[in-house]
């Protein structure tokens, strides 16, 4: 006899799980089945592990650059121990994958443990090591999540050629890496490596890094400072391939070209990563694709089969898990007969690179091509605000875009420490049409890096405190009240 369902969750990474959760919150007769991990890419190898990687290179970045000017002693060298490290690590994501488990129990979810394949529209068969069995639903949610491409000539062996999860499982330090993708893994692995004493080489097929992931202005200082912490960078350049060389890689590239050979230790390959839509039998069962692979939802979400959703990285993009989980919450409450869509104004996006890049809305490219050509757009930079000096990161600035006429604030850029804790204001203030008043005469404590949003917001009004304004067209004496 098949298990017999209202709702089935495919899938436990933060699409997945967040929406079996809510489902059951409901009152729904939940499944979840996973194949792998509780918590998804995000928790196991993605944003969780790689967070800890990175907050331990700063850690570290700051005993070795800041410690001795703050009076700090730290006697010896500061050392890393790679093996432990890959210990705690586990330890984090083990904990947040457990808390999932936990939650999901908690909530009277069943967990199935295997891999789901679709039969029907109506039924699934779960695969595990203990046999097969079939479960029927009303409504199916496919939260499949995604892959990291490969190129050709690059395929992954995990010890030498590394995708992401190779490059954050690494239990010894590497001398030397070449990446190929300067986007979000290619930087965050990549500078995180950097910080651990690794000589890091990203090759990027693009003009720029971050081609169109961040505001061009923010990424410039986060290059400025990749080369202070001797990370070379070869644009418009093309990976051909590789031979082995020694123990380590020798990858041929092309850059104006002109060929050139990169010896390293190993080679990363961070290009993007592809939804998992070529599984689970998603095709034989007649579910539309789109021509990069995503299954095609409408704005609930809603596949061309009424009763199956799609949610988080198999969808669409952008491959967020906040997206995710926000698509999680929202798909369960329409199961459960809420009317609701995806109508959000923001995704906010954050680049946990040196410094964090962060944003909520439009570029002030976007902003013009959406039909705003009168912008007001002012910056405050880290460096007077007393909580950066008092940190020590003082590089970067908030970047606020508005709209001229109606001071409706269109999108916010921020690079600089703790960028992205700092963002979810903007995100608010873009998401129910905050004018630049309500960030600059909301009370914002001092002494905070919060300050610099208050001030970016007087800066693009024209008159912060912490720097010095000329006065916009205005005769001296004038004053420069809030509008
Ligand atoms: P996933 O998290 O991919 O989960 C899908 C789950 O489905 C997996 O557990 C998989 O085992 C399971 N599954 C697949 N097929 C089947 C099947 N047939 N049967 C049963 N189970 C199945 N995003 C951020 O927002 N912030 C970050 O800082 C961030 N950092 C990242 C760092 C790295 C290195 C990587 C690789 C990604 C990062 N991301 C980050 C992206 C983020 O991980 C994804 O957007 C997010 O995990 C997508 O969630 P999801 O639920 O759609 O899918
Ligand atoms: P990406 O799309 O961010 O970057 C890929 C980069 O590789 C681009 O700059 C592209 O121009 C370059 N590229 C493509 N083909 C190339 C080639 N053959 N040679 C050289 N360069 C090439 O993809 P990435 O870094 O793999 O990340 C995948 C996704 O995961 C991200 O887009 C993001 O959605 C998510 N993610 C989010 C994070 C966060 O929120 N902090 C962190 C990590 C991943």
């Amino acid at each position: 006899m098949a298990l017999n369902f209202d709702v089935v969750v495919i899938g436990a990474g933060p699409g997945g799980y967040v929406c079996a959760i809510r489902s059951a919150q409901m009152g729904l007769k939940t499944a979840i089945v996973e194949r792998e991990y509780m918590g998804g890419v995000c928790l196991n190898v993605g944003c969780i592990p790689s967070k800890a990687l990175i907050t331990a290179g700063h850690f570290l970045h700051k005993m070795q650059h800041n410690a001795s000017e703050m009076g700090l002693k730290v006697p010896g060298e500061v050392g890393v121990d790679m093996a432990q490290m890959q210990k705690w690590k586990k330890s984090v994501c083990d904990r947040m994958a457990g808390g999932v488990e936990q939650l999901l129990k908690g909530n009277s979810v069943t967990i199935l443990k295997g891999e789901a394949s679709f039969k029907s529209a109506t039924e699934i068969s779960v695969k595990s090591s203990t046999g097969t069995e079939s479960v029927v639903a009303k409504n199916f949610v496919i939260a499949t999540g995604s892959r990291p491409i490969e190129i050709p000539g690059f395929a992954f062996d995990e010890k030498l050629v590394l995708s992401s999860t190779g490059g954050l499982a690494q239990t010894e330090k590497l001398k030397s890496l070449v990446v190929i993708g300067g986007g979000y893994i290619g930087l965050e692995i990549g500078s995180m490596l950097a910080n651990f004493g690794t000589k890091v080489t990203v090759v990027e097929a693009n003009k720029g890094l971050l081609v169109g992931l961040a505001d061009a202005e923010c990424v410039q200082v986060v290059q400025r400072k990749l080369k202070k912490s001797g990370v070379d960078v070869l644009l418009e350049a093309k990976a051909k391939g590789w031979k082995k060389d020694g123990s380590g890689v020798a990858v041929t590239v092309e850059v104006g070209g002109k060929e050139q050979v990169l010896k390293a230790e190993k080679v990363l390959v961070t290009v993007g990563r592809r939804p998992n839509s070529d599984q689970a039998n998603l095709k034989g069962i007649g579910l539309a694709i789109d021509e990069k692979g995503f299954v095609k939802v409408n704005a609930q979400r809603r596949t061309n089969i009424a009763n199956i959703f799609a949610i988080g990285d198999v969808a669409c993009q952008p491959m967020l898990a906040h997206k995710a989980s926000h698509e999680g919450v929202m798909v369960a409450e329409i199961i459960a007969g809420q009317k609701r869509a995806y109508e959000v104004k923001t995704v906010p996006s954050v680049i946990f690179v040196d410094p964090e890049i962060a944003a909520a809305g439009m570029t002030e490219e976007e902003a013009k091509a959406a039909g705003y050509t009168d912008l007001k757009i002012g910056k405050f930079p880290f460096g007077a605000n007393g909580r950066a000096v008092s940190l020590m990161e003082t590089d970067g600035f908030v970047k606020v875009i508005a709209d001229a006429k109606t001071h409706i604030v269109l999108g916010v850029h921020i690079v600089g420490p703790e960028a992205s804790n700092l963002i979810s204001e903007a995100a608010l203030a873009v998401e129910m049409g905050a004018r630049l008043e309500d960030l600059a005469l909301t009370i914002h404590p001092h002494p905070t890096l919060g300050e610099t949003m208050m001030e970016a917001a007087e800066a693009t009004l024209g008159h912060a405190i912490h720097i010095i304004q000329k006065p916009l067209g205005a005769k001296p004496g004038t004053p420069r009240a809030h509008a």
